[in-house]
């Protein structure tokens, strides 16, 4: 009989034998900046996140800053939206707007700017809409110019997440002429039309006023299409990978672990986020147990580092406050 239980009997013991960790190091939080003045707003379907307006991110900064929570993820919401997602692309749009503030305030923190069209249209699509369908080529120029107005705002990460075949490229050339060589992309790379993203259309008013993303994003069923996405994006110049969802997806986590060498990032959705908050509010479940066993499982299936909006509270547990 081989007795394994000699390595349980103490927390000592069982510490000294773990492999795997969760660091606040590797936490990115997710922070949405919207157009106006004095707000702070909660988001009705993700208890505990709020909606900020430049004026009033500082409190938050500080929080993350306090914590020492590496990086932040910006989304924006425009004040006005429009058919061909203008708000992405202007220089002096919501996010670009942001960045610099942030880099002014917190020039060490990591801002990743993720980069899509679905918060800025009338629509809701990632791309540019004709007769209905979802366009790929016409699209990239839009995106390139997003990437370089939040480049020039000084994002230190540009995180395509529309979906579009060929943006990874456009976005790259885009950088490398306007002098932004070395400025990362993070490239969405396995991004699947998931369920799971129903909170965060809420939180960032974009859902699709007609049909769905499943012409663009993946489907759920495809394991081995997630990996010719991955690749094709590395081919097209893209530094790091995201994986996502990520806890229905744990098995994509860990193929792309094995089969490339460059930072793997998983994205703990909103759905993700917000059914463990449902329940722990219920009292059904214990948060903070539940919610470090689903950090430990991303962490163990291959994620480098962790897009979540449980970071405030998982930096909190680790560093005992
Ligand atoms: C926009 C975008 C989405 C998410 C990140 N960027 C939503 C979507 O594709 O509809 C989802 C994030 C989340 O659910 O937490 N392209
Ligand atoms: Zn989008």
């Amino acid at each position: 009989m081989r007795r394994f239980r000699r390595l349980r009997q103490t927390e000592e013991m069982r510490s000294f034998v773990r492999e795997t960790r969760i660091a606040v190091e590797d936490l990115v939080y997710p922070v949405f900046v919207q157009e106006g003045t004095g707000i702070k707003e909660p988001v009705p379907s993700m208890p505990g996140v709020f909606r900020y307006s430049i004026d009033r991110l500082d409190g938050i900064l500080d929080q993350i800053l306090g914590l020492g929570i590496p990086a932040v993820l910006l989304f924006g919401i425009p004040a006005h939206k429009d058919e061909k997602g203008s708000g992405a692309y202007d220089p002096e749009g919501i996010t670009q707007r942001a960045i610099r503030h942030i880099k002014e305030r917190a020039p060490f923190l990591i801002v990743i700017a993720d980069i899509c069209l679905c918060e800025y249209t009338s629509h809701g699509h990632c791309g540019l809409v004709k007769d209905g369908q979802i366009l790929n080529d016409e699209t990239l120029p839009l995106l390139a110019r997003a990437a370089l107005t939040n480049a020039d705002a000084r994002a230190d990460i540009i995180a395509p997440s529309d979906m579009m075949d060929g943006r990874v490229a456009a976005i790259r050339r885009e950088l490398d002429e306007n002098g932004h060589r070395n400025v990362p992309v993070l490239s969405y790379s396995a991004k699947y039309a998931s369920g799971y993203y129903g909170p965060f259309r809420d939180a960032a008013e974009s859902a699709p006023q007609f049909g769905d993303r499943r012409s663009y994003q993946m489907d759920p069923a495809n394991a081995r299409e997630a990996i010719r996405e991955m690749e094709d994006d590395l081919e097209e110049g893209a530094d790091m990978l995201i994986v996502k969802p990520a806890l229905a997806y744990l098995d994509i986590l860990k193929i792309a672990r094995e089969k490339f060498l460059v930072p793997i990032i998983a994205y703990n959705v909103s759905g993700e986020y917000s059914m463990v908050k449902a329940a722990a509010l219920q009292g059904w479940i214990d948060e903070k147990r539940i919610v470090l066993e689903n950090m430990i499982a991303m962490k163990r299936a291959g994620a480098d580092r962790i897009i979540t909006y449980h970071a405030l509270d998982v930096a909190g547990w680790i560093l005992g406050k």
